[in-house]
């Protein structure tokens, strides 16, 4: 069975030319980092990414020293802690499959990084998803644990609803509302699965602008070089 259809979103970012809101990662890596990284990895992603996207390189740099990663081995053999830096990657929250399952009664949640572009509806079906929690229509029965939303295909779903008004404290002052978390995120997501859209849509125009204008000068010369014939 589908899931219901995801509603069409305004974002910023899908017209033809438009690049992302980098206001919007800033705070949909804010939600990351404070809710979906408990469960779900980011594996494509390293902290040197954030750099001139949404944070700065100092901002970047203090983000990952909190984070301990296990390195080594060293002269000793011996493996290590060290705090994190640029060109690690996001850390995951659980060390293999078998225990997130086992942290999320059986459901597996899925790495992030792309999975914006690996489900059917994008960025409009991520946001229906984390809004879209409700009680499930009289008759239908979910099993232990499971939730209901409308727009997971089959309905009943492993992940509960984790947004709620108020969750975080956005830096720049944004009222985090359930909504505004849900679209940050989404943002978020859509820019770790596209980190070359805004490139693209600039080099897009500009290479419209160029053909254009070539096409305009050899129409020009076409019909001064004929013009005799006629
Ligand atoms: C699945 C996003 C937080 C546990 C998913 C899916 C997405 C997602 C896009 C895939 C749905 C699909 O397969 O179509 C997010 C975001 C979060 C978040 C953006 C933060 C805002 C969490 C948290 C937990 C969690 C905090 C654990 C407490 C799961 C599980 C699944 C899942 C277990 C698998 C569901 C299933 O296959 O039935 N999540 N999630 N998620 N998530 Fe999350």
């Amino acid at each position: 069975e589908n899931g219901m259809h995801p509603t069409k979103q305004p974002f910023e970012h899908y017209g033809p030319f438009e690049t992302f809101n980098h206001a919007s990662i800033r705070r949909g890596y804010q939600v990351y980092r404070e809710v979906c990284s408990a469960c779900h990895s980011l594996d494509r992603i390293a902290w040197r990414n954030l750099v001139g996207v949404s944070h700065t390189v100092d901002e970047v740099k203090a983000m990952a020293e909190e984070v301990e990663y296990t390195d080594g081995p060293n002269d000793e053999g011996e493996m290590f802690q060290r705090p994190g830096k640029l060109a690690d990657y996001m850390p995951a929250p659980y060390p293999n499959e078998e225990a997130a399952r086992a942290g999320n009664g059986g459901g597996l949640p899925p790495d992030l990084s792309l999975i914006v572009k690996a489900r059917h509806g994008a960025a409009d079906y991520i946001y229906s998803l984390l809004t879209g929690y409700c009680d499930p229509p009289a008759g239908v029965k979910l099993a232990d644990g499971m939730n209901y939303n409308p727009y997971f295909p089959g309905g009943g779903i492993a992940m509960a609803r984790v947004l709620f008004d108020g969750l975080v404290e956005y830096d720049d002052g944004t009222p985090a509302t359930t909504s505004q978390m849900a679209k940050d995120v989404t943002v978020f997501l859509n820019w770790a699965a596209e980190p070359e859209h805004d490139q693209r849509k600039k080099m897009g125009l500009q290479a419209l602008m160029i053909l254009s204008t070539l096409t305009a000068i050899s129409l020009y010369v076409k019909r001064f070089k004929w013009s005799y014939l006629k």
